[in-house]
């Protein structure tokens, strides 16, 4: 009898085994090593709680996001639990999932997990480190309409670190405003994909989008434009009234948003071109002194801050000086990008400037480059004597900025190169292969209308961000990879989903591996399970490399 009795429980448990579903650890971005004991593996049901290390608030929420990402997947909903530092981890960990950290881990945001048949451990250097390793988790499971009998998670021991320390998006909210709930859920993505910058541009020619308190008119005037060209600059403007700002408040909301994500914001102010909207809010600022608009067009404009005038340095101070009370971020962008000469050529008090600074173009250079020099060095002084760093366009290279500041490298890769030679650090964004707002697809009839370009999910995925011709000295300056979405012609959040997924599953792998373990057809394999995840989301993905 008890040997029928025996039989019949045994029988249960395979059968509740069976119906599991299991976990497969071929996740985007593929963790760097991933090695499959023979042993058994781990039933996760909703007995097993994810236990933190007490008293840790990072860990603690560490614990929730993971339960709450179980839920999400799995419909199971494990409860979570603090550990007392005397406790002893075998034992707490016992059938549960457990958090930990662990100094002896070499990256700062380096992380392992372990799944044997007594647990799983995931273990950080840092709480960052666990949070991407609870990514990782999140993404090896299934996605379940139901509960059911658990998840199978077969034995495996990661160990995980990203190739670079700067893994980011930019998203464009000047030319088309997004709601704070868009830019969270933008950040959402940022998290799933392994990311850990925000480039937030925050103000353009067509909008100024953050309250400044010393310069209300800035949100009050510059923060909407009374209409928008119709298609690629026509002469048609559609008339509807377009805008929005973020108060500081909100700002502070989505950084800490971000931050609980281990993602920093880095916002952007664009100077000293691409300022018409601070312009018709302050037309002193500029050369002629206006009156200017906020621009109902795309493109680049001629009217540009003046370096001449001593006011203008007030302002950008005065901005940034606010600006930095509300981002912590120890590097802050300031643009630098297209700002054409004409108006400081015809400028007295520019010209004047650039007399008084004695400044004296070499071959190939005009005065008025140098000008731009002199503004950026500026700002650039402004910024370390206010504890940061100075991050711009490549643009800047020309401008005499010191080693100090970082350039991004967007006019193609060989600017980014360039600044790694001459010592400076670099993100590498160039627009051939990580512009998001270009087409995704040669066949364009079916795509909603775009700046134009064509940036498809292989381009994403074989892009290589450090020069073959940088020593290895030279490449330690390459601190990582972004890729950009302006927002032109992108009006509506479906839209920007559209245009970032799936090709930010292709950069998280740029972001994340190291060129030798990068193989796109396997890619393409471990891509159609993280769909999973966005359809679970009900984002809207761009379906080419699917068909
Ligand atoms: C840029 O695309 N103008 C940086
Ligand atoms: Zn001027």
């Amino acid at each position: 009898m008890k040997n029928f009795f025996f039989l019949l429980c045994t029988l249960c448990v395979l059968s509740v085994v069976a119906k599991a579903q299991v976990a497969n650890y071929e996740v985007v971005p593929l963790p760097k090593t991933v090695s499959q004991p023979a042993g058994a593996g781990f039933l996760l049901s909703e007995s097993a709680v994810v236990v933190y290390p007490e008293e840790n608030a990072d860990m603690e929420r560490n614990a929730r996001f993971l339960s709450d990402y179980v839920n999400e997947m799995t419909r199971m909903r494990l409860g979570t639990q603090p550990m007392p530092a005397k406790a002893k981890a075998a034992k707490v960990g016992k059938g549960n999932i457990l958090l930990a950290l662990d100094g002896k881990i070499q990256n700062e945001e380096g992380y392992t997990l372990t799944v044997n048949a007594k647990g799983v451990v995931i273990t950080g250097k840092t709480p960052a480190g666990v949070f991407l390793g609870i990514q990782t988790l999140r993404k090896s499971l299934p996605v379940m309409q139901e509960k059911g009998q658990g998840v199978t998670l077969p034995a495996v021991s990661i160990a995980d670190e990203p190739r670079f320390p700067y893994r980011g998006m930019h998203l464009d909210c000047a030319r088309h405003f997004f709601s704070l709930d868009f830019v969270k859920e933008y950040i959402d993505l940022l998290a799933l994909h392994g990311m850990n910058r925000l480039h937030w541009h925050i103000s353009d020619d067509q909008g100024w989008r953050i309250e400044i308190k010393k310069y209300p008119r800035l949100t009050e005037i510059g923060a909407w434009r009374s209409g928008t060209t119709i298609s690629r600059n026509s002469d048609v403007d559609d008339r509807v009234r377009h805008g929005g700002f973020y108060t500081q408040e909100e700002c502070r909301e989505i950084v800490k948003y971000a931050a609980d994500r281990y993602i920093t914001i880095i916002p952007e102010i664009d100077m000293p071109g691409h300022m018409l909207a601070a312009l018709a809010a302050y037309p002193e600022l500029g050369c002629t002194g206006g009156p200017y608009e906020v621009s109902h067009l795309w493109g680049i404009f001629p009217d540009v801050l003046c370096p001449g005038k001593e006011v203008t340095f007030q302002f950008v101070e005065d901005v940034l000086a606010e600006l930095i009370t509300v981002f912590p971020s120890d590097i802050i962008h300031i643009g630098g990008d297209e700002c054409p000469r004409d108006r400081w050529a015809e400028c007295p008090l520019c010209q004047q400037r650039i007399k008084d600074e004695g400044l004296v173009p070499q071959e190939g250079q005009t005065k008025e480059d140098l000008l731009q020099g002199y503004f950026t060095r500026r700002v650039e002084k402004f910024l370390h004597v206010h504890g940061k760093t100075l991050l711009g366009w490549d643009e800047l290279l020309s401008c005499g900025v010191d080693q100090t500041s970082t350039i991004m490298s967007w006019r193609g890769a060989e600017p980014g190169a360039k600044a790694a030679k001459l010592g400076h650090d670099v993100i590498m964004t160039p627009y051939n292969a990580m512009y998001f707002d270009y087409y995704q697809t040669g066949d364009i009839l079916y795509e909603p209308f775009s700046i134009g370009g064509n940036v498809q999910v292989k381009d994403v995925y074989a892009f290589e961000p450090v020069a073959a011709e940088l020593t290895e000295e030279e490449a330690k300056h390459i601190l990582g990879v972004q890729a950009n979405l302006w927002t032109e012609y992108i009006t509506y959040p479906q839209h920007a989903e559209y245009m970032v997924l799936p090709r930010m599953a292709a950069l998280a792998e740029v972001q994340w591996l190291q060129p030798d373990k990068k193989d796109y057809d396997a890619f393409l394999v471990r891509l159609k399970r993280l769909k999973t995840i966005y359809d679970l989301h009900h984002w809207t993905v761009a379906q080419h490399v699917f068909r």
